[in-house]
């Protein structure tokens, strides 16, 4: 059975390899076809879909055992909560772009720098302290119930919905 570390790491990578793949290119400047701009578009909204999903879960059952469980929680998440307030707000002005868009990719590569910053802070500052203190029980539940919250989670960044676990609870599943 996966634990929370498992879970959020596999995503992470998933995110990762998505970041990666982008990269790569082709862009609008480098020559990019009609159909590469419209399959690197796709590719965009596939990663903004994993991220919110991600993002959303770790708001509501991460965020709050670290604020329970691990003593600088608090600190810690309001400042993972800042890096994901300005993540949903780059995502959510990209998410209504083209590929072809001049701003596009002057987007795209904020959000790429901001979002490796941010699973680095994760995986570097707050699970190695968390990990010790968390009960193994407890990782194990917030592990199946973020991977069941996959199902049901937003799958749009919400930068304008308040990142409290409640407040993401009684919005409920995105109506898309
Ligand atoms: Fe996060
Ligand atoms: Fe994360």
């Amino acid at each position: 059975m996966a634990d929370v570390f498992m879970v959020l790491a596999k995503d992470h990578e998933e995110v990762k390899g998505m970041l990666a793949e982008l990269e790569k290119g082709p862009t609008r400047a480098t020559g990019a076809s009609q159909d590469q701009l419209a399959l690197r578009k796709k590719m965009t909204e596939q990663l903004i879909i994993e991220e919110s999903r991600h993002e959303a879960l770790e708001e509501m059952y991460f965020w709050p055992a670290v604020r329970e469980h691990y003593p600088a929680g608090n600190t810690l998440a309001d400042e993972a909560a800042g890096q994901e307030q300005e993540a949903k707000e780059v995502l959510d002005k990209l998410d209504k772009l083209d590929a072809s868009d001049p701003e596009f990719e002057m987007l795209l590569g904020t959000f790429t720098s901001a979002a490796r910053v941010h699973i680095a802070f994760e995986e570097a500052q707050v699970w190695p302290g968390l990990r010790p203190v968390l009960p193994a029980g407890t990782a194990a539940v917030l592990g199946s119930k973020i991977a069941e919250g996959k199902k049901t989670a937003p799958t749009r960044p919400h930068p304008r919905t308040p990142p409290s676990p409640g407040a993401l609870k009684a919005a409920g599943p995105a109506p898309y």
